[in-house]
């Protein structure tokens, strides 16, 4: 039985129930993060840290960050995930629970704050290598995608059509314009430049893309930050996405048709390496 954390308590996750009348449940209004540890050591927690603050801030909900980075550290440490290549630390941050009203509930009302790790398992290299396949959906989520909302009914349909054509990913698309994955950002290289949306209210601004783009810069590649369409994409030499749970993940094959030469190339796979590196680092 796993150990999770609600509202103060760690607890086994058999013993950590909610109220029915939680805004998260009832209303989707809430807020997450997903932080990865490496042999339990939380990567780039001040970022993800500073992301939930800017959130929380955007719903006004009051919730004081003091503490979680402890927490996270010790969900790892209770659940034995300090011995693991990769784990992640889920937290979700609620309006709390309260009668059932559009508006916000009575001043007063705690948030409800949970949170559990697990394991996450990388890829075997043999199958990195092979590189992944993806497909296009049209982007039907609301206009602040930055805030990293629970709401993601938009995200889980992309992602189940991806799963039901039997491909990884799922490609965004909303005016043309190639935004991001359904759980993980996207990158494309023209020519040796490494290009990505940029962050605006249309992407979530994830970590990893932050950690990428520093990684690139660092091995002398030169980095674009701009709207990149559909049809741009599809003519790219390369496609990846990365993600917390994704870090780089390449794709081959868009919407069954090969992405360059069909095979990972070599930026996607000095990107994974440094990538790699910098969290044994
Ligand atoms: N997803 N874009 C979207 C829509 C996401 O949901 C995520 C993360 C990212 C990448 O952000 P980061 O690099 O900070 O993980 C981009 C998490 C992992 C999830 O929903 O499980």
């Amino acid at each position: 039985m796993s150990t999770v954390y609600l509202n103060g308590e760690y607890l086994p996750k058999d013993r950590a129930t909610i109220s029915v009348d939680d805004r998260g449940f009832l209303l989707s209004d809430g807020i997450y993060e997903v932080t990865s540890a490496y042999r339990g050591r939380l990567f780039r927690m001040e970022q993800h840290m500073c992301r939930l603050r800017k959130g929380l801030d955007a719903l006004r909900i009051e919730y004081d960050l003091a503490e979680l980075p402890e927490m996270h550290a010790s969900l790892i440490a209770a659940n034995t995930l300090d011995v693991e290549d990769v784990a992640i630390v889920y937290l979700q941050i609620t309006r709390g629970a309260a009668p059932r009203t559009h508006h916000f509930p009575p001043e007063g009302t705690p948030p409800t704050v949970y949170a559990f790790a697990q394991v996450c398992h990388r890829p075997e290299s043999a199958r990195w290598e092979r590189g992944y396949e993806a497909i296009t959906v049209p982007d039907r989520r609301w206009a602040r995608v930055d805030i990293k909302s629970i709401s993601l009914l938009p995200n889980v349909l992309a992602q189940q059509a991806a799963v039901d054509q039997g491909v990884s990913d799922a490609l965004l698309v909303r005016d043309g314009v190639a935004l991001e994955g359904s759980h993980n950002n996207v990158f494309a290289v023209f020519d040796g430049v490494v290009t990505t949306h940029p962050a605006t209210h249309q992407i979530l601004q994830g970590v990893a893309r932050e950690y990428v783009i520093e990684l690139a810069r660092e091995q002398g590649i030169q980095v674009e930050e701009r709207p990149v369409s559909l049809e741009e994409m599809r003519a790219a030499d390369e496609i990846f996405f990365t993600g917390t749970t994704t870090e780089v993940r390449p794709t081959v094959r868009l919407d069954d048709q090969p992405v360059g030469s069909g095979k990972v190339g070599p930026v996607a796979k000095a990107l994974y390496g440094a990538f790699k590196a910098g969290t044994q680092a």
